[in-house]
């Protein structure tokens, strides 16, 4: 999967795709994730992005012309799948939304800056705007960070045990069961016994009723769904 995200403040984005999981992803071959600074399509002597908002109030726009050049210079080279904008009154980034973005070859992100991005470009060439939840963070950077490593967790062959994410929280709609490694004891607490048993089958029953318990608990929404 190749990703394009289109940035300010690209600086925020180098190290979050450098470790771990994402940086495995890469090294394979399964991720390519290219972040392109907005300030090379800055227009003007200053390189200019962002501008005061029609009507006043405070807080700077990211202008129309620097992010459709952008754009569409990054259009030229590849078809996209979505044109997504990361902001607060998209839609709630949730598994089922990410699932889907892994099935995709090419995904552009933008994230914004500053007050928000001119309308225009999001009516002209944004097709999809996720919010990482309810509340506000200073730019788009962190949230596309979300949504990429979301994402790119999911591609075939990027886990080590390709089975693993099919059991993480929220894929069947359940948080995950509590999970324990060595020492058996840790300051009088002790393992459960049945993980200690080495019997599959009560094990996979303990930990079915361990996540339903604590759906239940934590977040019963889940379970009234649909
Ligand atoms: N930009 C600022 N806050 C955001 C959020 N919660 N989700 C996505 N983009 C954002």
């Amino acid at each position: 999967m190749h990703i394009d995200i289109i940035s300010a403040l690209p600086e925020l984005l180098v190290s979050p795709f450098g470790h771990s999981i994402l940086k495995r992803a890469h090294d394979k071959g399964l991720l390519d994730v290219r972040v392109h600074d907005l300030r090379e399509f800055g227009l003007g002597r200053h390189k200019q992005i962002d501008d005061y908002q029609f009507g006043g109030g405070a807080g700077m726009v990211m202008m129309a012309e620097p992010l459709a050049n952008a754009i569409e210079s990054l259009q030229a080279e590849r078809r996209y799948d979505e044109i997504i904008y990361m902001t607060p009154d998209g839609e709630t980034l949730r598994q089922p939304l990410a699932n889907r973005l892994s099935m995709y070859d090419n995904l552009l992100i933008i994230a914004g800056h500053y007050k928000g991005i001119d309308e225009r470009i999001r009516e002209e060439f944004v097709t999809l705007e996720i919010s990482i939840g309810d509340y506000v963070l200073s730019g788009g950077e962190l949230p596309a960070a979300v949504l990429v490593d979301a994402i790119g967790r999911l591609l075939p062959g990027v886990l080590n045990d390709e089975t693993s994410a099919l059991f993480d929280s929220f894929q069947d709609d359940l948080l995950a069961p509590p999970v324990y490694t060595r020492p058996a004891e840790f300051r009088g607490r002790k393992v459960p016994d049945v993980l200690m048993s080495g019997h599959f089958k009560n094990i996979e029953e303990w930990r079915l009723e361990q996540s339903l318990q604590r759906t239940r608990e934590r977040r019963p929404d889940l379970l009234e769904e649909e």
